[in-house]
């Protein structure tokens, strides 16, 4: 990859997404200077802030420039303020009230900073709100009546970590898009709001732990039914819970622990078989543990110790240890339990205290895809990231593969809407209406509509960004692939998602998209890049949302790496055996044909250098696009030239035996060092199978391994190399018929594996 082609390249990107996404708005500034009422407001703010790092120095008391972008952290249109976002800015003193005269701001973000205070009643006035984020500060005194439901827009509200008390405004629960709740680690007392929550219905996540409230869960809060985690942890709360929590079945969190909690521990639950997550360890529940619990495939975590429970553990589908259930009143048959008591004289039914794979339960299908989704669900949650802080305002255009600085800035988000429309108050009013069933469409998956219009699905958990914050995160191109232009995009509490944006005019319909897309995001798997969510936006952008690797391709890494990242042969074959792990899940267990793999295209993660792990990714995207784009863009594509199996010019379909081709490629470049991408002006690609071939029938075979290979402690012999080269030659022989299969490449690589190999899941494997 050349700078050239990215200078040149850059302008156009921003022009195109300027173009599609936001047709209104060019710039971070519209020209329109502030409105002198809404400079007045702001200039009262930052006289309440106490401001020791002189973060808010642009202010200028005259001001001039509040909207002109020259303002630290203020978004406009039209002259109005639509963004604050002020956080970890060493910011103390309060907030002032009248920031309630800024009407038309849609995110107010002052996290992580010094604020002290009441919050002012006037944020109800704020009434196009869709962020507000005021966590970690010291924030005291009541919540504000009618928060909540007075900006009818609002998606997000995450207060937690302040000093806040009283109770939670009933207003709360009448939001009708609030997607995030979050007020823990706050002093709030009083119950929960007893209304019948009836307008949650998008509420996804919502965390009132760290609380003093008390009083029971209200029957209401399972009219919430797009709740996937709710979290009541460490309050005061008594009574039992009500059975009407089963009835939300995206639920896959619960944590009621810490509480005064009483009575049987609903049955009902075991029909939210998304459940992932149960802790309801120090209460006082009594009863003993469903049976129903047995269905709870997903289920990863569970904790009832220190309660009253009595009787025989059902059988889980999972080992927990003795510790999710020490300190009860009598619960028997576990590993670490005692052994239940036959019931006196039951001929033949005692209850087997075995262990609780020799239990497995009859009923619950034992699906191999579902522990797989149970395994990839596990490491999910680990890699989550705060949901509250995410709310973006700007993209930046640029690469951090070759240096280009940020070319351009845009306000993406905030700028779609014609403010002067939405500036009268109805309008994001009426927004909220048409929004009915979006989330109540997939348990595995989640849809929302954020403010910019399309739809945003998730694959696994609750959200970790809104279609607003996606589209608006900071982004850098990292290159443009088959399909699409890949991005880094940056969420705003640091961490990185993938973006890719498909192509014009590729696409299947939206509904075949759909059903294959939804295809390709259960599939997990840890050499296997995950697809997390994708957008289908209002004007037909498609937008596909991964895991960012940090290590880049590994076509960048093997050709473009520094002088002090070596590569040898022990990582190679880890990133070779990886790739063949992903590469045979996809044949075997996925039933997809890659149809596209080349060292771009497979992600490194050096995160743990020098233990490198592989990702393949791009599989499986042709299935998304119309047969007229496969054949168009394939053949437009030079990346892949040198990968593709010569019988896939004679118009074939990619086939197991083709991405065999790629792959043998891929080894021959681990071995080689020489790229078949490596497009040289006058020669074009070069053809790696000859090449080496050539260099092997000469007997010059030492001279076409790279050197560093032989370098290190883990050198391989000479034998070892010859085996490597061998098995590289099979893959890319013809005809196709005498190519191994994957298994075959697989079994062949691990046993070419040096010593103590660390698989991807981080276990060894002890090597012959
Ligand atoms: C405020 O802006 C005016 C005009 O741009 C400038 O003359 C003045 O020095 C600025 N004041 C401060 C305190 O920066
Ligand atoms: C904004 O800042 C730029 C430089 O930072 C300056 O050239 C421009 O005059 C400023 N605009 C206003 C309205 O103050
Ligand atoms: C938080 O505010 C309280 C008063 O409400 C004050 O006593 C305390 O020192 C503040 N804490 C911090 C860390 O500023
Ligand atoms: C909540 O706490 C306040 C003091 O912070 C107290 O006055 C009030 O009575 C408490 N309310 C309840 C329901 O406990
Ligand atoms: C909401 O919850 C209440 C209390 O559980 C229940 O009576 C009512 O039927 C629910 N409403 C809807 C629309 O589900
Ligand atoms: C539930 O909440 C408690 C208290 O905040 C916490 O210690 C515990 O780790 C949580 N349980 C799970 C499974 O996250
Ligand atoms: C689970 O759901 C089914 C169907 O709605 C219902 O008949 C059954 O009673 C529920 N089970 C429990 C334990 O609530
Ligand atoms: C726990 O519940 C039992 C009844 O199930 C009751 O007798 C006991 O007092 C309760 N313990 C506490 C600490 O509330
Ligand atoms: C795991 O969760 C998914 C999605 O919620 C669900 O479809 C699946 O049935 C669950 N697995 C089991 C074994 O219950
Ligand atoms: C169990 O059977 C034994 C004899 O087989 C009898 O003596 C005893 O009473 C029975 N116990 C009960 C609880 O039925
Ligand atoms: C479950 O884990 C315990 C140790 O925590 C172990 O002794 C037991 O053999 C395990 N059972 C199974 C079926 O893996
Ligand atoms: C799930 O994880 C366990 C332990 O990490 C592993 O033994 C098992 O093979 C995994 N299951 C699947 C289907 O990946």
């Amino acid at each position: 990859m050349s700078n050239a082609l990215f200078i040149t390249t850059l302008p156009l990107l921003c022009f195109q997404i300027l173009q599609s996404l936001f047709p209104s708005l060019r710039q971070s500034s519209d020209g329109i200077p502030a409105s002198p009422q809404e400079v007045l407001a702001l200039l009262a703010m930052k006289r309440a802030f106490e401001d020791p790092r002189h973060q808010l120095r642009s202010w200028n008391e005259s001001g001039v420039g509040a909207c002109s972008g020259n303002w630290t952290g203020i978004k406009c249109a039209q002259g109005q303020v639509i963004g604050i976002t002020l956080s970890n800015k060493g910011l103390g003193g309060s907030l002032a009230q009248q920031v309630g005269q800024l009407t038309s701001l849609r995110k107010l973000n002052l996290h992580n900073n010094l604020l002290s205070g009441e919050l002012p009643g006037t944020l109800v006035n704020l009434r196009n709100l869709r962020g507000l984020y005021l966590f970690r500060n010291n924030f005291s005194g009541f919540l504000p009546a009618g928060l909540g439901s007075s900006s009818p827009g609002l998606q997000a509200m995450d207060l937690s970590y302040n000093q806040l008390e009283g109770p939670v405004p009933e207003s709360v629960s009448l939001a009708s898009r609030l997607l995030r709740l979050n007020l823990n680690n706050n002093r709030l007392n009083g119950t929960l709001p007893a209304t019948s929550w009836v307008a949650a219905t998008q509420l996804q996540y919502l965390d009132l732990s760290s609380n003093a409230l008390s009083g029971s869960v209200p029957e209401g809060l399972s009219n919430a039914s797009s709740l996937m985690f709710l979290n009541l942890a460490a309050n005061r709360m008594s009574g039992s819970l009500p059975s009407s929590l089963g009835n939300i079945r995206s639920l896959q969190s619960l944590n009621v622990s810490e509480n005064f909690f009483s009575g049987t521990i609903p049955d009902s639950l075991g029909n939210a078989t998304g459940l992932t997550t149960l802790d309801f360890a120090h209460n006082n529940f009594s009863g003993s543990i469903p049976s129903s619990f047995s269905q709870l495939g997903n289920l990863t975590s569970f904790d009832v110790s220190y309660n009253s429970l009595t009787g025989i553990v059902p059988p889980l589908r999972h080992n927990f240890s003795s510790s999710s259930f020490v300190d009860n009143a009598g619960l028997c048959g576990y590993n670490g339990l005692p052994a239940c008591q036959a019931p006196a004289n039951a001929t033949g039914a005692a209850p087997s205290p075995s262990s609780p794979a020799a239990r497995a339960p009859a009923a619950a299908p034992a699906l191999a895809p579902s522990s797989a989704a149970a395994n990839a669900t596990a490491t999910v949650h680990h890699k989550r990231h705060r949901l509250s802080t995410v709310t973006i305002i700007c993209i930046a255009l640029g690469s951090t593969l070759v240096g280009v600085a940020v070319v351009c800035c845009l306000v993406l988000l905030l700028c779609r809407r014609d403010v002067a429309g939405s500036g009268s108050n109805d309008a994001s009013g009426g927004g909220a209406a048409g929004k009915g069933a979006a989330a109540a469409a997939g348990q595995q998956s989640t849809e929302e509509e954020g403010e910019v219009g399309g739809k945003l699905v998730h694959f696994d958990g609750p959200l970790l960004f809104t279609a607003d914050d996606l589209l608006c995160a900071t982004a850098l191109v990292l290159g443009k692939s088959t399909y699409g232009t890949v991005y880094k995009a940056t969420l705003e509490n640091g961490s990185h998602i993938a973006v890719k944006r498909l192509r014009e005019g590729i696409v299947k319909s939206q509904r075949e998209f759909e059903m294959e897309v939804n295809v390709l995001g259960r599939i997990r798997h840890p050499n296997l890049l995950a697809l997390r969510a994708y957008y289908w936006g209002p004007k037909d952008e498609k937008l596909l949302v991964f895991d960012f690797i940090g290590g880049g391709s590994l076509a960048a890494f093997l050709h473009a790496r520094g002088p002090d990242t070596a590569l040898d042969w022990r990582t190679r074959m880890r990133i070779a055996t990886g790739t063949a792990r992903g590469l045979l899940q996809l044949h075997v267990i996925e039933h997809i044909i890659h149809g596209n793999l080349t060292a771009s295209n497979i992600l490194v993660d050096a995160s743990a250098y020098p233990i490198i792990s592989a990702q393949v990714s791009d599989y499986g995207l042709a299935r998304l696009m119309t047969p007229a784009a496969i054949s168009n863009v394939l053949i437009a594509t030079a990346g892949s030239t040198g990968y593709r199996a010569p019988e896939l010019d004679k118009s074939k379909k990619p086939n197991t035996k083709s991405d065999v081709y790629s792959f043998g490629i891929v080894l021959l470049e681990l071995l080689t060092g020489k790229a078949p991408a490596d497009v040289s002006a006058t020669e074009g690609a070069l053809d790696l199978p000859d090449y080496v071939a050539g260099i092997v029938k000469e007997n010059w075979t030492a001279e076409v391994f790279d050197l560093e290979l032989l370098k290190g402690p883990y050198a391989p012999s000479e034998e070892e190399l010859m085996t490597a080269l061998q098995l590289a030659m099979r893959c890319v022989t013809n005809p196709p018929s005498d190519r191994p299969e994957m298994d075959e490449v697989l079994r062949n690589l691990e046993e070419l594996s040096p010593p103590a190999e660390v698989k991807d899941d981080g276990s060894t494997t002890p090597s012959k």
